[in-house]
């Protein structure tokens, strides 16, 4: 059966991790997977969810199946999170969530639903997430890919986005990235959102929003501007919303759909068929992270504890930017890296090749995904002189 089965390269950002594991070098920084981590290096589990899991654990009596929208209560959490309670589409009761195994399964759920329904393509600004392709493929879409970012100019390209999502028409479908840009850190501005939900409601094309890094850009409110406006202003959304980051529940695959329709029934029909896919392909979703979120979330007192650990994290992240910024103009890169700064959530593009990214591993032993991308987390006082050393020397 497997005679003629080939061996494949590791994935492009998981693969970097074991990669870095194996490098001996003190010196080495990891700027790959994104994962907060601290200086230490550490990736810590949330007091406020430490907490959670144990109140989680103390109640739990079984083991029994949950409902096969996911954890009791989780649903209605996250709709809450990302569209605020006084949302009219969770007043009208047009939106509803199920949940699924991390942000992977909820973009999987979306692309098959997509795919069953006919959606003609997905259209995705490039560069993007380099797992968005292989796992909306998977699941039967069509993908194309249209400009986004220029990375050698570090700057968005709203116009050409703009033009190209202007000529898609009902039957497609306009991935959008949530607050914190995978891979770019180049978040659209409030002004733009407002602008690309106009043509999509004059166009009349889906809008689905993959939410993986809320409360990483400004906070939580803010960050859910794009989430609130699309499911004000359009007949439909969907939304696939990731707890790996925001809640450190990377292993424990939390995430969710969440479906807004043109009304309660319609937003009950979907959901139907993104339980009918997930019970054809998982049956239900691990539900621990779940409970979690939902304990966390129905609990006044973690749910402050929570908000304020996430604004630390995020915080964190925006001082390592400075950092970065200012230690590579003190080492004669002027402004090269100033746009770093502005951006938002993990990543930030360098203006970087896949050779010169190559050289910075080989070299310096610095950890970047594909072109460039890097992790903010990963650089700190004490390595952000070897930092911008390797970029200065593959830059020059
Ligand atoms: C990343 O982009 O590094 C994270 O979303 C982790 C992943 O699954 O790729």
């Amino acid at each position: 059966m497997f005679a003629d089965t080939d061996l494949l390269a590791p994935d492009p950002i998981l693969g970097l991790s074991k990669l870095f594991a194996d490098d001996q070098r003190p010196t080495k920084i990891d700027l790959g997977v994104g994962v907060f981590r601290t200086k230490e290096g550490v990736t810590p589990i949330m007091k406020a969810v430490a907490e959670g899991e144990k109140r989680v654990t103390e109640k739990q009596a079984s083991k029994v199946y949950t409902p096969a929208d996911g954890a009791p209560g989780f649903g209605d959490a996250i709709m809450t999170l990302a569209l605020g309670a006084d949302h009219e589409a969770m007043k009208s009761g047009r939106s509803a969530a199920v949940q699924a195994p991390g942000g992977c399964g909820a973009l999987r759920l979306a692309g098959e639903l997509l795919t069953r329904v006919g959606a003609s393509k997905i259209v995705i600004g490039a560069p993007t997430w380099p797992n968005h392709k292989p796992l909306l493929t998977a699941a039967g879409a069509t993908i194309e890919m249209v400009p986004y970012y220029d990375a050698a100019a570090s700057v968005v390209l709203f116009d050409q986005f703009k033009d190209a999502v202007s000529k898609l028409g009902p039957s497609d479908v306009l991935l959008l990235h949530g607050a914190c840009h995978n891979p770019s850190g180049a978040d659209l501005s409030h002004e733009q959102i407002d602008e690309i939900i106009a043509i999509a409601a004059e166009r009349g094309f889906l809008v689905l929003i993959d939410s993986a890094y809320h409360g990483f850009a400004a906070d939580l409110e803010t960050d859910a501007y794009i989430i609130r406006a699309a499911a004000e202003r359009l007949p439909e959304v969907l939304v696939t919303y990731s707890c790996s980051k925001n809640f450190g529940l990377y292993r424990e695959r939390t995430g969710a759909l969440i479906i807004i329709g043109e009304d309660r029934d319609r937003a009950a029909a979907v959901k139907s068929h993104a339980l009918n896919i997930a019970r054809a392909n998982y049956s239900m979703p691990p539900a621990h992270g779940g409970a979690i979120v939902a304990e966390i979330l129905g609990s006044p007192d973690l749910a402050g504890a929570w908000r304020e650990e996430l604004a630390a994290m995020a915080e964190r992240v925006r001082a390592n930017r400075k950092l970065l910024v200012e230690a590579a103009s003190a080492h004669g890169l002027g402004n090269r890296l100033s746009y770093i700064a502005s951006q938002n959530g993990m990543f930030s593009l360098l203006p970087t090749t896949v050779e010169q990214v190559t050289a910075m591993r080989e070299k310096h032993g610095v950890y970047a995904v594909g072109a460039g991308r890097i992790n903010l987390c990963g650089v700190h006082e004490d390595n952000v002189e070897t930092l911008v050393s390797a970029v200065a020397d593959v830059l020059s």
